[in-house]
């Protein structure tokens, strides 16, 4: 797939080389050059905002060209109080850009984890996801086992709140309960 990355940062480079190294073609788009972000976009049927959660409106606005793709919000809103359905990042940005299919994921795991293929003591993590629609649900299922994760469906876009939740969680657990960067989330079923 060619995917535009938005954000060169911590995520946005893990992934992009995860990507890379399974084939896929991948191009980022940075604020320090400029009309990258609305070049890695407009090329790419994939885009991940990797950008912080109070910057990925305005990056999806550079991006422009989003319609019919799919654009995936790995942001965690720091020090959020409440997770609430309709209220979530990724439904924002939905209805910013309504003919886009708009996917949560990679919130729930950490850069580290995902630096390590998606594997963490000994196992393959789950990737919680929330989103609307077959189109960007298959692009996004591959997309998530090519970084070596399992993809966990979390059902629809109204239930990125419960994935933002896991992010915030995880968060919690990693820093504030000390257990390390190295954790993730596995669903035993
Ligand atoms: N780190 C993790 O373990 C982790 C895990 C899951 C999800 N996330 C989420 O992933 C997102 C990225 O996190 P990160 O760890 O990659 O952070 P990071 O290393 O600080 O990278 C953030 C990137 O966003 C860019 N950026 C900031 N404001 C921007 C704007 N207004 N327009 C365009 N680009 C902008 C920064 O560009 P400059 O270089 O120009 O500052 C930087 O390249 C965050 O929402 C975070 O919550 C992080």
């Amino acid at each position: 797939m060619k995917i535009g990355v938005v954000g060169a940062g911590n995520i946005g480079k893990t992934l992009g080389g995860s990507w890379e190294a399974a084939g896929h073609e991948v191009r980022y788009g940075t604020r320090a050059e400029a009309g990258s972000i609305f070049e890695a976009a407009s090329s790419s049927e994939v885009i991940l905002l990797a950008v912080p959660a109070d910057a990925a409106l305005e990056a999806l606005e550079e991006a422009a060209e989003v319609a019919g793709k799919l654009v995936i919000d790995c942001t965690n809103r720091m020090g959020q109080a409440a997770f609430e359905k309709g209220k979530s990042k990724a439904e924002e940005l939905a209805a910013a850009a309504p003919d886009a299919h708009v996917f949560k994921a990679f919130n729930a795991a950490f850069s580290k984890v995902m630096k390590n293929g998606g594997k963490t003591h000994g196992q393959k993590a789950d990737l919680a996801f929330a989103g609307d629609g077959e189109v960007g649900r298959e692009r996004l299922e591959k997309l998530i086992a090519d970084a070596g994760f399992a993809p966990l469906d979390c059902g629809p876009l109204e239930n990125a709140y419960l994935v933002e939740a896991l992010g915030a969680a995880m968060i919690y657990l990693g820093f504030g309960a000390n257990l390390g960067a190295d954790i993730a989330w596995k669903l035993i079923r």
